[in-house]
C-alpha cells in the first residue's frame, strides 16, 4: 500500500485559502450549541482541517468542556473584543489534537457586551478582530451564548453562515423564526453573504415518534439544508465534556462519538462541494 506523506499544518496543500467561519447558534439554551462546537471542532481537527473553536458565551462552557484551564493569566475573547489584544494572542494551541485551537471565554464577556453597546461599529468588532488569522486555518467554530444581543449578533456579522442546532424535543421549531429574523436583518446590512450552514437534529432518538415528526418538520422548512447526521441522545456527551475531553477521546465508539464524526463529513464535503463549484465559476 503506498504510503500518503502526513499533512502537517504547514504544508503546502493546507493553503488552501480562508478559514470558513460557522457560527453555532440557537438562541434557546440547552439544545447542544457547546456540546457540537466542542465535538464537530475535534472531530474536525481529527479529520487534518485545521480547526479554531472560538468560545464567545460568557458561560465558558467549550473553553472548559475542551479542558483548556489557567484562562486568568492569558487573554481571552473578552479582551480582544475590546480591543486589548489581537485575536492571535489569545489563541490556545494544539488543545488535544495538532489541528486544534482554542480562543477561550471567561466571565468577563458579561461586561463585553455591555462595553461594546457604545463602540465604534460595534457589530464588526469580531469580523475585524478574525481577518488576521483567517489564513491559519480551514474553520473556525464559534459557540454563540443562547441570546440573540450583541455577541451572536458579532458573530452572525463574522461568519460565512449559521449552523442551528435543533433539539428533538416538544416546540423545538418555537423560536426559530426569531433567529431567522436575525439571520436576515443581518444579511441586510453587516453581512450580505451570510448562509445557512446546515440544521443539525441533535439528541434525537429514533425510536420516539416525537424526534422523528421533529426531523419531518425540520426537512419541510429546511430541505437538504438538514444533516443526515442527526446527534443521538447519548449520555458519553453529557459526560465528556466534566473530563475536559471531546467525545472522540472520551468514548469513540459510543454513538455520539461516531455521529459527530460522520457530521464533520457531511461538513467537509460541503466544503469541498462549494469550493469546486467556486472554482468552475471562475473557470468560466
Ligand atoms: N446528544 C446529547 N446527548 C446527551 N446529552 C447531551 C447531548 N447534547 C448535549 N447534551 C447535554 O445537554 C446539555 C445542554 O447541551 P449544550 O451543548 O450545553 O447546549 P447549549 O450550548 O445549546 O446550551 C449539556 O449538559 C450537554 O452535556
Ligand atoms: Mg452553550
Amino acid at each position: 500500500m503506498p504510503i500518503l506523506p502526513r499533512r502537517t499544518k504547514d504544508s503546502p496543500d493546507q493553503k488552501n485559502g480562508m478559514a470558513h467561519v460557522i457560527a453555532i447558534a440557537n438562541q434557546k439554551g440547552g439544545v447542544g450549541k457547546t456540546t457540537t462546537a466542542i465535538n464537530l471542532g475535534a472531530s474536525l481537527a481529527v479529520a487534518e482541517q485545521r480547526t479554531l473553536v472560538l468560545d464567545i458565551d460568557p458561560q465558558g462552557n467549550a473553553t472548559s468542556g475542551l479542558g483548556v484551564e489557567d484562562r486568568n493569566s492569558r487573554p481571552t475573547v473578552y479582551n480582544v473584543l475590546i480591543g486589548q489584544s489581537p485575536a492571535k494572542d489569545a489563541i490556545v494551541r494544539e488543545v488535544h489534537f495538532p489541528f486544534l485551537d482554542v480562543i477561550p471565554s471567561t466571565r468577563d464577556l458579561v461586561g463585553a457586551e455591555i462595553e461594546l453597546v457604545s463602540a465604534f461599529q460595534r457589530e464588526t468588532i469580531l469580523r475585524q478582530a478574525l481577518a488576521p488569522i483567517l489564513d491559519d486555518y480551514d474553520f473556525i467554530l464559534v459557540d454563540c451564548p443562547p441570546s440573540l444581543g450583541l455577541l451572536t449578533i458579532n458573530t452572525l456579522t463574522a461568519a460565512n453562515s449559521v449552523l442551528i442546532p435543533i433539539q428533538c424535543e416538544f416546540y423545538a421549531l418555537e423560536g426559530l423564526s426569531q433567529l431567522l429574523n436575525t439571520v436576515r436583518l443581518v444579511q441586510r446590512g453587516l453581512n450580505p453573504s451570510l448562509d445557512v450552514e446546515g440544521v443539525l437534529l441533535t439528541m434525537y432518538d429514533k425510536r420516539l415518534n416525537l424526534s422523528r415528526q421533529v426531523g419531518e418538520e425540520a426537512r419541510e422548512y429546511f430541505g437538504p439544508k438538514v444533516y443526515r447526521s442527526a446527534i443521538p441522545r447519548n449520555v458519553r456527551l453529557a459526560e465528556a465534556p466534566s473530563f475536559g475531553q471531546p467525545i472522540v477521546l472520551y468514548d469513540v465508539l459510543s454513538s455520539g462519538a461516531q455521529a459527530y464524526l460522520s457530521l464533520a463529513n457531511e461538513v467537509i464535503e460541503a466544503r469541498n462541494r462549494a469550493r469546486s463549484s467556486a472554482a468552475a465559476e471562475t473557470a468560466r
